[in-house]
């Protein structure tokens, strides 16, 4: 697999997904396991953070300690379905910022269309992870990282749940500097471009639409 693509296939994340996937499980289940799967793969999508040293005093004794340093993080969701992931990822950094952008299909031609985006100030000297639980073909994670770039932003991470091995090459093609997360690689998109097993449309599912 490409250097750039990690599979985060923990055990509680397959098992979570399996749950996701059910099509019996309702929108309250699949919004808490959306936002448990997205704090376990932050943990992951994380690892690299960069460390300093600091001084501190223990009850017991002073101490040399780590603490994160270096570029701040800003998380954004692509409207809608990535709302899903933003509880969980705060729950492991709930300093970080959230940026927006909205997308959406075009339910014929298959191409992102921009209705929002509304990013932090700062955003450009911040490393941001980019959220969104599906990547189909790829269009609107490509659109939403020429936002990014657009606004000056350097260093970005795109995370998804389920990814289409369509979406994942188009996605490295256009951006083979962005490392993508996702926790399962599916078999294809179906002629209306819905992954194939995956778990239908995040977004309504999630909010209860349709
Ligand atoms: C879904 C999903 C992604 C997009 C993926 O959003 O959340 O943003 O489709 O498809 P792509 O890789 O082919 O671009 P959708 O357009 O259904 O909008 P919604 O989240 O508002 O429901
Ligand atoms: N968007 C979804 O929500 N599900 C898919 O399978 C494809 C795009």
């Amino acid at each position: 697999m490409n250097q750039n693509i990690a599979l985060l296939d923990h055990p509680l994340i397959q098992h979570k997904l399996t749950l996701l996937r059910d099509k019996q499980t309702g929108s309250k289940e699949f919004r808490e396991m959306v936002s448990e799967i997205a704090m376990l793969m932050c943990y992951e999508a994380t690892r690299d953070l960069p460390l300093k040293e600091v001084d501190i005093e223990t009850p017991v004794a002073l101490a040399k300690a780590k603490v994160i340093s270096g570029k701040k993080l800003a998380f954004v969701p692509i409207l809608r379905a990535g709302l899903g992931m933003v509880e969980g990822v705060l729950q492991m950094v709930p300093a970080a910022k959230v940026g927006h952008i909205g997308l959406y299909r075009d339910p014929e031609s298959l191409h992102p269309v921009d209705y929002y985006v509304k990013l932090p100030e700062d955003v450009r000297e911040r490393e941001v992870i980019l959220l969104d639980p599906m990547l189909a073909t790829g269009g609107s994670a490509v659109e939403a990282i020429h936002v990014l770039k657009r606004q000056g932003v350097q260093h970005i991470k795109f995370m998804c749940i389920i990814a289409a091995p369509e979406g994942m090459k188009t996605l490295t093609d256009a951006h083979p500097d962005v490392p993508v997360f996702c926790a399962a690689l599916d078999n294809h998109l179906n002629e209306h471009g819905y992954i194939v097993p995956g778990l239908g449309d995040a977004g309504d599912r999630l909010f209860g639409t349709k």
